[in-house]
């Protein structure tokens, strides 16, 4: 059995619908998923949402809402619906309030209070509802004299209850010693040096369950109590791939297939949780850790993280609905270097498109297919080559995998953008229209329009795990179907192997892929 490339996405707080920063994430693993898939690998995507805690239990109280009933609507109306609209392809998605998860989670607890790592004991300390967070006295910023939280700038609440711990303080030295052994399971560079000097800086044990309300998985051996929101949440993406099931089980199985997950993809508001707490609770299950952890920047709003506390979310269809769901999957990867924070921006996202995708990628398209279709019938002429278009397509693909499998996939894209760039210079170049004004050209001319489609031909295998309608539609135009199958099963590793269009496919004119915007949004 081969394991699978297994990436998750955080599980989102459902106390509001979707803005574009849970976009962002969920859109560069639905890419980052796509890109491997296309590799050939066996893949598992998980995403989720996070439905327990005072939180969520607050926001559907504000509402008249019972939490359940207030989960379930914004899960079936506002975050499936949402995903489905940007075209994210998961294999699975995890609600912490499903049985599976909760029986999960209360086995895996029990056997780590049975085998030590748990204990009873007083908490009394500060509290963000927002962050759902134990804040130790640093943390803090004070506004209008108020001790308050730096991400969500509201008033700390002070929490003095009995509570479970879990002997966090005990992982400090064999965390700190996976992270210097493997400097990939924490990235990037500077979201791994915050982890190890928070690490060196000395961790207390953590409280791990709550006794002042009722929303969330009743401890097994206390049902007084409910387990902490973030200890139930960070294990969905164990709970989900069958952890604690007999070995020789569907969900044991499962497990031995995905287990270490390959990557967490999360913003870097919740590195902590992923790179210390995390990966300690595995260890002390005897399970393995993650291979990586990565911690993205923030979408910001006036300079702060855009959120829903602060309702300064942009939803995601605000965006698509103007300028379509690829150019979004496009933009936020393009223009943000990923682990770096990024403004949004209505004209740099503009300006990107119309000269990036709508000119540059888009009019050759339609400016190839147009050319086939008026000076060969619509029939692709016999195969031909050009070195200085293998080659460069050679550089694209080789660059664009080695930057997207390490995440980078503003160096990808652009590797893959400077290539598209090339063919227009190519076409720009050689100039067709001219050369079919005269018959004895006839050859040379379709020697360019061959080497056209076929550059648009790599285009669409390389952009699909950006862009899949966009990349699909450019699939079909080209007549790639019949011979060379789906476009979501060509391979990275061929796409530079030249002439793999068959002449004499039929070539049809493309709906234009990104039409001009209108300009009074
Ligand atoms: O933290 N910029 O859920 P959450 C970029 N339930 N990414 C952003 C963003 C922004 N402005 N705002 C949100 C939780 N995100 C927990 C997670 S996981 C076991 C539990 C993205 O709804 C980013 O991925 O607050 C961030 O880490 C996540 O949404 C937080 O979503
Ligand atoms: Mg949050």
């Amino acid at each position: 059995m081969t394991k699978s490339f297994y990436l998750t996405t955080p599980i989102y707080y459902v106390n509001d619908a979707p803005h574009i920063g849970h976009a962002y994430t969920t859109v560069a693993g639905d890419v980052l998923t796509r890109w491997h898939r296309q590799k050939g690998e066996s893949v598992w995507f998980l995403t989720g949402t996070d439905e327990h805690g005072q939180k969520v239990m607050r926001t559907a109280e504000e509402n008249n809402t019972a939490p359940q009933a207030w989960v379930d609507r914004l899960v079936q109306d506002a975050w499936k619906p949402n995903w489905q609209a940007l075209n994210i392809a998961n294999d699975d998605f995890i609600r912490t309030t499903e049985k599976r998860h909760t029986e999960r989670v209360q086995k895996f607890l029990q056997s780590l209070k049975d085998s030590g790592h748990i204990y009873a004991g007083k908490y009394e300390g500060p509290y963000c509802v927002g962050c759902e967070e134990f804040k130790l006295p640093g943390d803090l910023i004070e506004i209008d004299g108020k001790k308050c939280c730096p991400i969500h700038s509201k008033p700390i609440e002070l929490v003095n209850e009995n509570n479970w711990f879990f002997k966090l303080s005990a992982f400090v030295e064999p965390l700190l010693e996976h992270y210097r052994k493997n400097p990939d399971a924490c990235q990037p560079e500077s979201a791994r040096n915050e982890v190890v000097s928070f690490l060196e800086g000395g961790v207390t044990d953590l409280s791990i369950s709550r006794s002042t309300f009722d929303w969330g998985i009743p401890v097994p051996w206390d049902t007084d109590q409910v387990v902490y929101v973030w200890f139930d949440a960070l294990l969905n993406y164990a709970t989900a791939v069958g952890l604690t099931d007999a070995l020789d089980s569907e969900g044991g199985k499962k497990f031995a297939q995905t287990w270490p997950a390959d990557v967490h993809l999360v913003g870097k508001d919740i590195l902590r949780f992923h790179a210390v707490i995390w990966p300690a609770m595995l260890m002390a299950a005897g399970l393995d850790v993650p291979k990586k952890v990565f911690a993205h920047g923030w979408l910001l709003v006036g300079g702060e993280k855009m959120s829903k506390s602060k309702l300064t979310g942009i939803a995601p269809k605000d965006i698509t609905d103007h300028f379509g769901v690829d150019a979004f999957r496009y933009y936020f990867l393009r223009a943000i270097p990923f682990g770096t924070d990024g403004s949004f921006s209505w004209e740099d996202m503009s300006a990107r498109y119309t000269s990036e995708l709508a000119n540059d990628f888009g009019n050759l398209a339609s400016r190839s297919a147009a050319m086939v279709e008026k000076y060969c019938g619509g029939v692709l002429p016999a195969k031909s080559n050009d070195a200085g278009l293998e080659s460069a397509l050679k550089e694209a693909a080789t660059k664009a995998d080695a930057a997207i499998c390490d995440l980078d996939f503003q160096g990808g894209i652009l590797a893959i953008m400077d290539f598209c760039k090339k063919v227009n210079g190519y076409v720009t170049e050689k100039e067709p229209w001219i050369l079919a004004k005269d018959p004895a050209n006839q050859q040379i001319l379709e020697d360019v329009l061959y080497n056209t489609a076929e550059s648009l031909r790599a285009l669409a295998v390389l952009l699909n795990a950006v862009m899949p309608q966009t990349c699909e539609i450019l699939w079909s135009s080209l007549g790639a179907q019949a011979s060379l199958g789906d476009l979501g099963a060509q391979k990275i590793s061929d796409v530079a192997t030249w002439g793999q269009l068959p002449p004499g496919a039929t070539i049809t004119k493309t709906p234009v892929l990104f039409p001009r915007l209108e300009t009074n949004a």
